[in-house]
């Protein structure tokens, strides 16, 4: 049963609804948090490596089993590889988004809280101590859970009007506004006092400090902003049109999304330290530090305000990418009707993601090990299925679909001229799986220690 496909009206129209599902909270609040916690530097080393040598081969592969089958995550295994267990890649990857819903959805919940914030002039004339302090009362009391409920059921409304096209038109505007306002709070921040503190942590690098630790959160985190691993860019490639660039597509959108990400760590650390806030604040580096910023700058209160909206849309994108990919299995693998579907994923999610809020509160009980349950979602969909996803993509082009295939959708059937097309399948069959095994191996000895 093959639908009419509509393809998308421009590359433009491509690398801005692909870098949209990549752009949100990971670049801003997570990356951040990762690099504050793994040494500042000495992540952002190995991240930009792995953009570069991971990255950009793995977005590209999603984007060619993409357009080469035309259909949708679990579909394009059945179409390019029939009777085997490929499907299952994609299946893994509906799981991630599930669970990645659950627990995104929490930090998306408290954007409202700090637009709510913003709105009543909450920041006004507040040190960090008051600040902190509010975001921990914030995370004892219930609204977590009401900004949380809310945020789905936006998602869910959107997803179940199908008007996503709409969204991304206003993302398409949207988007780069959130882009000028990063770039100006980044200004700001370079001017306080110490920043240059806050630009050696963050770009200067010890390599003593690059440990299998800081390699599987750097691999993870990159996996995990680019939107990359588990198949939904797959899903974008099916619509690229046939005549377009693979290679560029896929490679302006990893520097868009990275950045992005380069752009919040150069506003975030400089502020940071020179408020006297730890690099390794976790989440209150970025939800605490950005509005100190702001209470130092002329219109303040408004750039705030917009500020936090514009991420607020940021994650709204994200969290519109991630349900959309279980409904569709539902709707596509086992004819569920759109609504049902999307009812009924919004609330298993919600389910989910409302203990992970909960394991955020003070004196929670809901951990195992010393890890919330929060950073056990986190870290199985970040650090080990986004990983085993990405490794799986890699093997399924070098190994299952074959040079040939790979060859002839990279260069448009020998009508685009593609100068590094053999070192870039090379990378895809032998380097990028060698890294990824070696990175999450080296990750698993580590811990046994
Ligand atoms: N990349 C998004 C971010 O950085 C999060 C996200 C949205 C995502 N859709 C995804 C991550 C699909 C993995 C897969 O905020």
């Amino acid at each position: 049963m093959e639908k009419q496909r509509e393809n998308f009206g421009s590359k433009f129209g491509v690398i801005a609804a692909a870098a949209g599902s990549a752009v949100g909270l990971g670049n801003i609040y997570r990356f951040p948090c990762e690099a504050g916690e793994n040494g500042g530097g000495a992540f952002l080393i190995v991240y930009l490596l792995i953009i570069v040598f991971l990255g950009i081969p793995l977005m590209l592969s999603e984007f060619i089993i993409g357009r080469r089958s035309h259909r949708n995550t679990v579909g394009a295994f059945k179409t390019l590889a029939p009777k085997t267990a490929w499907p299952i890649v994609g299946f893994v990857g509906v799981i991630s988004s599930f669970l990645i819903l659950a627990f995104y959805s929490t930090i998306a919940g408290w954007t409202l809280e700090c637009i709510y914030k913003s709105l009543i002039n909450f920041y006004h004339g507040k040190n960090i101590s008051e600040i902190e302090q509010g975001m921990t009362n914030f995370n004892n009391s219930f609204r977590p859970f009401i900004w949380q409920t809310l945020f789905i059921i936006l998602t869910a409304f959107i997803v179940l009007k199908g008007i996503e096209k709409g969204i991304e038109k206003y993302a398409k505007v949207l988007m780069p506004m959130l882009f000028v306002i990063l770039i100006i709070l980044c200004v700001k921040s370079l001017t306080l006092p110490n920043a240059t503190e806050g630009l050696k942590f963050f770009f200067k690098p010890d390599f003593s400090k690059i440990t299998p630790e800081v390699c599987i959160s750097a691999l993870g985190q990159a996996f995990f902003s680019l939107s990359v691993g588990m198949g939904v860019q797959i899903t974008y490639g099916s619509y690229i049109n046939k005549k377009d660039n693979l290679l560029t597509s896929s490679t302006s959108v990893v520097m868009t999304d990275t950045l992005v990400a380069i752009l919040a760590g150069i506003t975030i650390f400089p502020a940071a330290f020179s408020m006297g806030i730890s690099p390794k604040a976790g989440a209150g580096l970025a939800f605490n530090t950005l509005p100190l910023i702001f209470n130092q700058m002329a219109g303040g209160y408004i750039f705030c305000l917009i500020f936090f909206i514009l991420l607020a849309i940021a994650a709204l994108t994200s969290t519109i990418s991630l349900l959309e990919a279980s409904v569709a299995y539902f709707v596509e693998e086992h004819s569920i009707k759109r609504k049902k579907a999307t009812i009924w994923c919004a609330i298993g999610a919600l389910i989910v993601g409302l203990f992970a809020t909960l394991s955020l509160q003070d004196n929670s009980n809901i951990v195992i090990g010393n890890m919330s349950f929060f950073n056990i979602l986190d870290n199985l969909t970040a650090n080990i299925l986004m990983p085993v996803g990405g490794l799986l993509i890699t093997i399924f082009i070098g190994w299952q679909l074959k040079k040939t295939a790979f060859i002839d959708e990279l260069t448009n059937q020998g009508t685009t001229k593609i100068a590094l097309k053999n070192i870039i399948f090379f990378i895809i069959k032998y380097i990028a799986p060698l890294a990824i095994v070696t990175i999450i191996v080296g990750r698993l000895v580590f811990n046994i220690k």
